[in-house]
Order: C-alpha cells, then structure tokens, then sequence
C-alpha cells in the first residue's frame, strides 16, 4: 500500500493547519454510579472514564497507612478500531499505558488525604483514531475532580510529533502510524510542570524543544475544556445526561 502524503499545500489530511487541534468535546458527570465519571471524544477517539474511592484496599495488605493508593485500568473495547475487532482484555500496550497514566496522576493527587485506601481510575476507549492515551488522561482528571478527589493542579496533555518532515499538534492515527515522531505530553495546569511524556520516532533537541513549547499551548487550550466541562457539571449538580 502506498503512504499517503501526510501534509500537502501546508494542510494536513483532515484540512488541519499544523498547530491544529481536532474538534474536542468534554463532558463531566455522565455516570450515575460512578463517584465521578467524564465522556471525552476527541477527533475520531471516544474516552469514558469512572471514578471508584477513596474506597477500602483490597487486598488490604497493600494498603499504606500513610496514603491512598492509585490505580489505573485502561482498556480499549474490542470494537474501538478495526485493528482490535474481536480481542479485548489486557495486553502489553494496554497494561503499559495503565501505568503511565498512575505515575502521572500520582504526582497531583492528594493520596495522603486518605490513608489504606485505594481510589480506582477506569478508562475504557469505545472508538480509537490517535491519541487515545492523552484522551484518557483528559477524561480522568476531569473525572478525579467530577469526584471531588483533592489534587494539587489539574493535568492536560495532547500528543505533537514530526509528520512528512515538519512538526505537528494532535497527531491522528495516520499520522500517529506513518509519520516520523510522535510524542504525547502532559503538563500540569499552573505548574507547567511535565508529568507524561513518551515518544516514538527521531527528533533533534531543538524539534524537541519546539514540539514542547507547542504541546503546552495545546494542553492549555484542553485545559479550558476541562474547565468549562466541570462548571457545566456543577451548574447541573454533578451530572449530565450523557450525549455520544
Ligand atoms: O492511542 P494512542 O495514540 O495513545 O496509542 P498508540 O499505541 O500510539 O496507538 C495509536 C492508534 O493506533 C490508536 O489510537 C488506535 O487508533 C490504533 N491502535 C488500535 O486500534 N489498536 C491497538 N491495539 C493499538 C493501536
């Protein structure tokens, strides 16, 4: 099969200028159940998170008495992409991504408010197009606060790389599986501080340097998503009717 041309006449295969975000809708509150929840679609990608806890720890010898315990369970629904037709449960890449997104939840949320016990992260991707990761951190932090869970700052990411030799923001799947570079990135709201960030691919230090001035000014336009996701969710008492 041919490459397709990733960028042609400055635009790239959706029409998007280089610093472009997909279209990006947030939602607070959309399970019942759950302690906090949010809905993410982001392009292509559909993201829903629950929040359970701070609950018991189970098993109750990991329990620390100095601190909750975080976890993380990222799945990607057996229907999300033609490549995951008919597979579902854990594997390497899904176990992987659980991880990453802990580590960097455990650095804003005020585990130490609420010893021996555990407050779970659920991300389950119902439809995947590039990004789904950085989706997932979106839609957890804005579930965390839709919890009420106590963090430091808020978190905010999105993933830029390197495409038919020029750098770019919120690389799709196309772009993500043919271009040169992709490197998703987090960054905590005030703090500015990096809490995520992985890459494939080449890229020069100074590339580097540009794509991570260019993720923070993506990140904060993800962040007032978040933001206004979250006061429509107060403005509705802590729930929305969930719109996919
Ligand atoms: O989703 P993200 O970009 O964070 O992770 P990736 O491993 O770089 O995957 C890029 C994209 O490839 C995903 O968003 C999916 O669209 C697709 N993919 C898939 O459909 N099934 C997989 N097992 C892995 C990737």
């Amino acid at each position: 099969m041919e490459t397709p041309e990733l960028i042609k006449d400055g635009k790239r295969l959706d029409g998007r200028a280089l610093d472009g975000l997909r279209p990006i809708r947030i939602m607070a509150g959309v399970l019942k159940e759950a302690e906090g929840s949010a809905f993410v679609e982001w392009g292509g990608n559909k993201v829903i998170c629950g929040i359970y806890g701070p609950r018991e720890c189970i098993p109750k010898h990991d329990a620390s008495p100095y601190k909750s315990l975080l976890k993380c369970r990222y799945t990607m629904s057996p229907f999300a992409s033609l490549e995951e037709h008919g597979r579902s449960g854990p594997n390497r890449r899904s176990t992987e991504i659980s991880k990453v997104i802990r580590e960097a939840f455990d650095s804003v949320v005020m585990s130490g408010e609420f010893p021996k016990t555990q407050i779970d992260i659920y991300v389950d991707v119902l439809q995947a197009e590039g990004g789904t990761r950085i989706a997932a951190i979106a839609a957890a932090a804005v579930a965390l606060a839709n919890a009420g869970i106590p963090m430091k700052d808020m978190i905010s990411g999105v993933a830029v790389g390197k495409i038919g030799g020029q750098l770019a923001v919120d690389l799709g799947k196309a772009e993500d599986n043919l271009g040169e570079s992709d490197m998703p990135i987090a960054f905590t709201h005030r703090g500015k501080e990096i809490v995520f960030l992985q890459m494939d691919g080449k890229l020069t230090p100074e590339e580097l340097s540009r794509n991570i001035d260019a993720a923070m000014e993506a990140s904060d336009k993800v962040y007032a998503l978040q933001a206004e996701a979250l006061r429509k969710s107060y403005d509705s008492e802590g729930g929305q009717e969930l719109e996919m």
